[in-house]
């Protein structure tokens, strides 16, 4: 745990250090959970953006997309339920004066079993060898037996807590589980508080008598509110999605893990209308589109998992999380949900506006109901730069650390280096960004030995580099070399577009997933 927690560290400092991300306002020391993108982080970002857009709208006829204002009428939260019902259980430490979100502890506890669980597994394991039954050994085992009993009817106490809003109870929990403050290390707990997290700001000036307005805590309600402009200037037809990606604001409280949870972050959602009744369907159908979509980088099966809901929202009749393997282990990337009609009924009855969809098949009208697929562009960020970072021990007693990214995502593709800054060789180099450049992110650098320069641009992820030498002035060729295997090449000048940019493109993703 403490070499996850370690490897974590690293990522967060390589991030800075190679302009991926800063914190918010650096030169001020930085504000909590607010973060700033980098150069390179910028086009890591975009390129994930183009990802997700193009597998929603280039391959789906029936999604369209749109970009809705983050201010909208006050009205909308109203309807929506956020002023009234979106907040977090928190609990202050009386020592340590620090605010957690109740729920937050109690499932860290819940992870705390799983590691216990699965330290047994490993020890068996390694004691057992080849011969060993990991299911047998997790349905016999006394030790493993008993954490599964404890975990379980903790679970079971957590859910019931969260579903009848009981925050003695979870309260209780926290007390019984005998859980402390991390910082502290005391148990002395205040009581648990409901706490909005919705940002307040004011529109017009107060003399004119300025209305409070929200800064907006998730970007589905602007599809929401657009959908009968959607449907019918689109002429769409049951069953079709929305999709939107636009900045999101929460007043997160406990501010943790990097740009895991931030006060101002982006999100990639898409609002699937369909005929009610036929919900559940397609709730299962978007489950398998959506884990396919995560999957397809390659960041290998056994690191995603889907994790149920324990509580389902009023309006929701079924929803999961799709759970990626983190350095500080499983955590939520995206969200899948079954949110029935609720939404569009809600602004129907708030707007005083029929929002209804005539069924053209069954000559009937109705509400749609809604599949919801919502993901944080933050922490798919976070998830591939935790996936691709990368330390190696090369044969040659050197290490080096390189961002293992999918190439599709990488912010750079090529980099382009002269051998020696004489003979023409920078022009050269130039000459060949001048014309690649129109295809692919390409970078030249001509500083320091083109080990160095190696060096550099495995650390950004770059997965390729070409070198041009004193051979390319007589034939036109030079070294090509692959980031990952670091093995090298001569090909011609001519060839470079067609053997990397298929490889770089956003549609070699999307290829994998369109089946
Ligand atoms: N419209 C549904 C909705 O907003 P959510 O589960 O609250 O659902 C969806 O959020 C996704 O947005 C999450 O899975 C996560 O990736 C991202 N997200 C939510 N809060 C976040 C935060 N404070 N910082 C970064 N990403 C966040």
């Amino acid at each position: 745990m403490a070499q996850q927690e370690d490897v974590f560290k690293k990522i967060v400092s390589h991030c800075k250090e190679y302009g991926f991300v800063f914190p918010s306002s650096d030169i001020y020391d930085g504000m909590g959970a607010v973060y700033d993108y980098g150069q390179n982080g910028v086009e890591l970002k975009n390129n994930i953006k183009q990802y997700w857009w193009q597998s929603m709208v280039l391959l789906h006829e029936n999604i369209v997309g749109i970009d809705a204002a983050i201010f909208m009428h006050p009205t909308t939260w109203k309807a929506s339920g956020h002023v009234d019902a979106f907040n977090d259980p928190l609990i202050d430490n009386r020592d340590s004066k620090k605010r957690y979100r109740a729920d937050v502890l109690i499932e860290d506890q819940l992870a705390k079993y799983d590691e216990k669980i699965q330290k047994e597994v490993d020890k068996a394991a390694k004691r057992f060898g080849d011969a060993f039954d990991e299911a047998q050994f997790r349905s016999t085992n006394a030790r493993v037996a008993e954490y599964q009993q404890k975990r379980d009817a903790l679970h079971e106490r957590f859910a019931t807590a969260l579903n009848d809003n009981n925050l003695e109870e979870l309260r209780q929990i926290i007390l019984d589980e005998e859980i402390v403050c991390p910082i502290s290390g005391t148990r002395n707990w205040t009581e648990v508080r409901q706490f909005n997290l919705m940002f307040k700001t004011e529109v017009g000036s107060t003399a004119d008598g300025a209305s409070t307005i929200y800064l907006r805590p998730e970007t589905a309600q602007g599809i929401f509110v657009n959908y009968l402009n959607v449907q019918k200037t689109g002429r769409m037809k049951l069953p079709f999605g929305i999709a939107q990606i636009g900045k999101a604001f929460r007043n997160e409280i406990v501010a943790r893990q990097f740009i895991f949870r931030m006060r101002e972050f982006e999100q990639m959602e898409m609002q699937f209308f369909v005929k009610p009744g036929t919900e559940l369907d397609w709730f299962g159908r978007w489950k398998q589109t959506r884990m396919a979509w995560h999957q397809a980088l390659g960041f290998g099966t056994e690191n995603y998992r889907f994790h149920d809901h324990d509580k389902l929202a009023h309006y929701a009749n079924a929803a999961t999380d799709i759970e990626f393997h983190m350095p500080f282990g499983f955590k939520e990337v995206e969200g899948i949900h079954s949110r029935t009609n609720f939404d569009l009924s809600q602004h129907a009855a708030y707007s005083g506006k029929k929002i209804e969809y005539f069924d053209p098949e069954s000559n009937e009208s109705y509400t749609p109901y809604v599949i919801e697929t919502s993901i944080g562009v933050d922490r798919m960020f976070l998830s591939v730069m935790c996936h691709a970072y990368t330390e190696e021990q090369l044969p040659n007693g050197e290490s080096r650390v390189v961002l293992k990214l999918p190439a599709a995502l990488a912010p750079v593709k090529l980099a382009v280096f002269p051998l020696t800054k004489k003979d023409g060789m920078p022009e050269k180099a130039q000459e060949i960004i001048r014309d690649l450049r129109f295809h692919f992110n390409c970078k030249y650098e001509e500083k320091d030995q083109i080990g160095k320069r190696y060096r550099r641009m495995d650390a950004i992820g770059c997965p390729y580099c070409v070198t041009v030498d004193q051979q390319t002035l007589q034939d036109n060729t030079v070294t090509l070399r692959d980031r990952d295997t670091m093995e090298q090449h001569r090909v011609n000048i001519a060839d470079l577009r067609s053997i990397i940019e298929d490889k770089v493109s956003i549609t070699s993703l999307l290829k994998r997933i369109d089946n």
